[in-house]
């Protein structure tokens, strides 16, 4: 079934859990898809998981084109979520407006996603009257990173819950048809999720979303280093990868692989032939 802004709100109103990863490249999307997966969502996290940035700041919208025209070659089904990079919406609502029809228009995405709550809300007004659905994401935004001192909880005390409540309906009157919660209290992400009406979608905010999005490379345990808390891990990627390097490189050394079963033939009389003419070991 393809999923669309539409279904992903019959979701919510149906009381049916909608699943999100991400997803860079043309293979993983296809995984993801054929799992069954609601949602993909193209995050600008490509900067650190897929090019080794410190954090998503230096990503840009020719990045992002880039990695969402992979990932929907890849995708049958899921809505195709690709993230709006810092500085692509900052600027002006023209360029806001712009940047994200780019993401459409070549990047085949379904929709974008940007970060920020009332600061934002002409910002998503515009997009959205251009018929580009956005999503929102608030709590703890990764391009502030710098402006939060660090990756923190984000509503914690009474007035930064109060504000992160704001932010959640300024982004939903602003026409947004579903946001982001990440990091924020599983209590403050139940009360904002039952006072809006569009889906919530958490990221570190408890079970009482509408759904749930993660890093793929994160629940795949790829990295050696410390995942976040609210990282649940489904396979030891990383280590299998590991050690499937690992052998084939002792297979290499030891001339193990490949073996006849790897390799194609040619008739022994031409070999011979070749060998008469050109010389070679006998
Ligand atoms: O860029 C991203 O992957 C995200 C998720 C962490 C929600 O924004």
């Amino acid at each position: 079934m393809k999923n669309t802004v539409v279904t992903l709100q019959q979701q919510k109103t149906n009381k049916q859990k909608i699943s999100m990863l991400t997803a860079y490249d043309y293979t993983t999307a296809k995984l993801i898809d054929n799992a069954g997966i609601n949602a993909i969502l193209v995050g600008d996290t490509l900067g650190m998981v897929m090019l080794g940035y410190e954090n998503t700041l230096p990503v840009t919208v020719e990045d992002m084109l880039h990695h969402s025209k992979a990932v929907a070659r890849g995708a049958q089904d899921a809505l195709i979520v690709t993230d709006m990079p810092f500085l692509s919406y900052h600027i002006s609502i023209e360029d806001a407006v712009k940047n994200a029809g780019r993401l459409l228009k070549e990047g085949q995405a379904h929709a974008v996603k940007l970060e920020g709550g009332v600061a934002f809300s002409k910002t998503i007004q515009a997009i959205t009257r251009a018929s580009i659905p956005v999503m929102g994401h608030i709590g703890l935004t990764p391009q502030s990173v710098h402006a939060f001192g660090g990756f923190k909880v984000q509503g914690k005390t009474k007035l930064a819950a109060k504000q992160l409540i704001e932010d959640a309906l300024a982004v939903e009157q602003a026409g947004a048809f579903a946001v982001v919660l990440e990091c924020v209290p599983s209590k403050l992400a139940e009360l904002i999720t039952e006072l809006l009406t569009i889906p919530t979608i958490g990221i570190g905010a408890g079970s009482s979303t509408d759904g749930q999005v993660l890093v793929y490379q994160d629940m795949l345990q790829m990295y050696d280093d410390l995942s976040p808390k609210f990282v649940k891990g489904y396979a030891e990627i990383g280590k299998q990868m590991t050690r499937a390097f690992e052998c084939y490189h002792q297979e290499i050394s030891a001339g193990v692989f490949p073996e006849a079963q790897h390799s194609f033939t040619i008739n022994s009389a031409i070999v011979d032939e070749l060998k008469a003419e050109f010389g070679g070991v006998s």
